[in-house]
């Protein structure tokens, strides 16, 4: 299922392993211990992980997981109760949702947040304003810099925007986009803020097939042209076992599994946990009723195997 090369992993001191190719960098992300409580509830606890610098990671499990709160965590929507998160080796304890996002972290939503009354280059230029640098009086007076910085923030967003074909769509209303462009345009807004991890909450949530497929090429060509680590939550596993190299499996607040798609498709506990009731709420043939059908067949191929074996040892006996 999965249709790209496996990427080779090694260790690095800490919680976790990062792609062979980032290993010069060390982890644009560390999670060691995190963790909240929400009255007695453990939303999250013991959540681990390292994220390569170029690496595109999946987080996945039933609905109320924690996966959200993660995001949350991450960037400082909640204050964790226990544990460190390190942004390019740095302590993000005590920052602010903002002081985190100009360190390095953007995000999208699960519900589509963006200006309505305002247009798609107005929306990514919001996204901007940690990188244009306005100067009060010169803003005030209009003077010549103030129309520099209002150019070049023009450019920049005309440029992001067509990386995803969105350009001519500059003066349109962010209201009156259609839904799939509306997904496209956050995530044009959280690269305006030049993060080093981009976080994707259910990107595909709503999209129809040819919309994922897009949004598949779209979270790529984000990766390759900016060099930056993408952290992405979806129920869609097509999407995830097609696009994360490494996938995170949530369940009750815990990490029950991590690994590449190949060794999450085989995981029982994870088939057990998540992937077998996927298949059951959408009573389609998703993922998971694929993935049992194979390891079904695989399992029946080995009895099959074994049992010719066992024959041709009994013929050789009878011989
Ligand atoms: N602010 C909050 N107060 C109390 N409980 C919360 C809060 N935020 C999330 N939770 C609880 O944490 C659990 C995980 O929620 P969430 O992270 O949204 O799940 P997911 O995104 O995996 O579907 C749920 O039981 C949810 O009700
Ligand atoms: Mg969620």
């Amino acid at each position: 299922m999965s249709n790209q090369k496996e990427t080779r992993y090694v260790d690095v001191p800490g919680p976790g392993r990062i792609p062979e190719r980032d290993k010069g960098r060390g982890p644009v992300l560390e999670c060691t211990h995190l963790g909240i409580e929400f009255g007695g509830l453990k939303a999250v606890e013991e959540f681990n992980i390292a994220v390569g610098a170029t690496e595109i990671g999946g987080l996945i499990g039933p609905n109320g997981a924690g996966k959200t709160t993660v995001f949350n965590l991450l960037t400082k929507v909640y204050q964790p109760t226990h544990g460190v998160i390190l942004l390019d080796g740095k302590d993000t304890h005590g920052m602010s949702t903002a002081q985190v996002n100009q360190a390095g972290i953007a995000r999208t939503f699960q519900n589509i947040r963006l200006f309505d009354k305002l247009s798609v280059e107005d929306n990514v230029k919001v996204g901007m304003h940690n990188n244009v640098k306005y100067h009060l009086p010169s803003s005030v007076f209009r003077l010549p810099k103030f129309w520099q910085e209002e150019k070049r923030a023009h450019e920049s967003a005309l440029e992001l925007l067509d990386i995803f074909g969105m350009a001519d769509l500059a003066d349109v209303k962010a209201s009156s986009l259609p839904y799939g462009a509306q997904r496209r345009l956050e995530i044009v807004r959280a690269l305006a803020t030049k993060p080093k991890l981009l976080l994707l909450d259910e990107p595909a949530a709503g999209m129809n097939p040819s919309e994922t497929e897009e949004l598949m090429n779209n979270i790529r060509k984000i990766r390759d042209t900016f060099g930056i680590a993408v952290l992405l939550i979806e129920h869609d596993m097509n999407l995830v076992m097609g696009i994360c190299e490494n996938i995170i499996v949530l369940n009750f607040g815990k990490v029950i599994a991590k690994g590449t798609p190949e060794e999450i498709q085989n995981d029982p506990v994870v088939i057990e946990a998540y992937l077998g009731s996927q298949a059951d709420e959408t009573g389609s043939e998703g993922f998971a009723a694929s993935a049992a059908k194979e390891a079904q067949k695989k399992k029946a191929e080995k009895e099959k195997a074994h049992m010719s074996e066992v024959e041709e040892a009994s013929v050789d006996v009878e011989e």
